[in-house]
């Protein structure tokens, strides 16, 4: 484990332990505020990301950030946002459950220097590789899951409300839930 975030980014910009990086252009780390009680997980990085090394900057990341912002969160100020896997799927495809497994301890550190009280699963792919591999989303979205001193949430990724704008109402729902723990269980992130 890590004790610092400056030597766990410079060891994850070095990763090669899986073949992601083989075509990747930037290890994608993560990006927020290092004290935030809230963390967001999406599942890996595509093109932007890629591109520009940081989380959730394309499409989905642009209508992510409005909807954090409805409730008052944004990464600038009161949230961690991290993906599953650091390195870009070769044309989006999910990642295969054995680079998820090569991944995972970079986001089990960086969940242990942050310490955050609640972790949104953005997506299928992350909500089933942190909190149940038997969540169904459709079903269990918005849904509050204890595992040890962390709340978890799954939520709808961004991309699937962009295929459907219909689920989007569904995902306001699930963030308005999430404001109401917030103000519960969290002290600093609206203050
Ligand atoms: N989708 C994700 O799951 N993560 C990103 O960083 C971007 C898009």
């Amino acid at each position: 484990m890590y004790e610092e975030w400056e030597t766990l980014k410079n060891d994850c910009l070095k990763c090669k332990k899986c073949r992601l990086c083989e075509t990747r252009t930037n290890v994608v780390f993560g990006y927020g505020n290092p004290l935030a009680e809230v963390m967001f997980v999406g599942e890996g990085p595509g093109e932007q990301e890629d591109i520009q090394g940081k989380p959730f900057v394309g499409r989905s990341g642009k209508l992510l950030d409005k909807m954090l912002l409805e409730i008052g969160l944004s990464r600038e100020e009161n949230i961690y946002i991290a993906n599953i896997v650091k390195c870009r799927p070769p044309k989006n495809r999910d990642p295969l459950p054995e680079e998820q497994e090569m991944c995972i301890n970079w986001l089990r550190n960086q969940t242990a220097l942050l310490r955050p009280k609640l972790i949104v699963a953005v997506g299928r792919i992350a909500a089933m590789k942190i909190i149940d591999d038997k969540i169904k989303i459709t079903k269990d979205h918005g849904k509050f899951y204890k595992k040890g001193n962390i709340l978890f949430m799954p939520t709808i990724h961004p991309a699937a409300i962009l295929r459907n704008p219909k689920q989007k109402i569904l995902v306001e729902e699930d963030f308005l839930n999430l404001k109401q723990k917030i103000e519960e269980i969290c002290t600093l992130t609206y203050n």
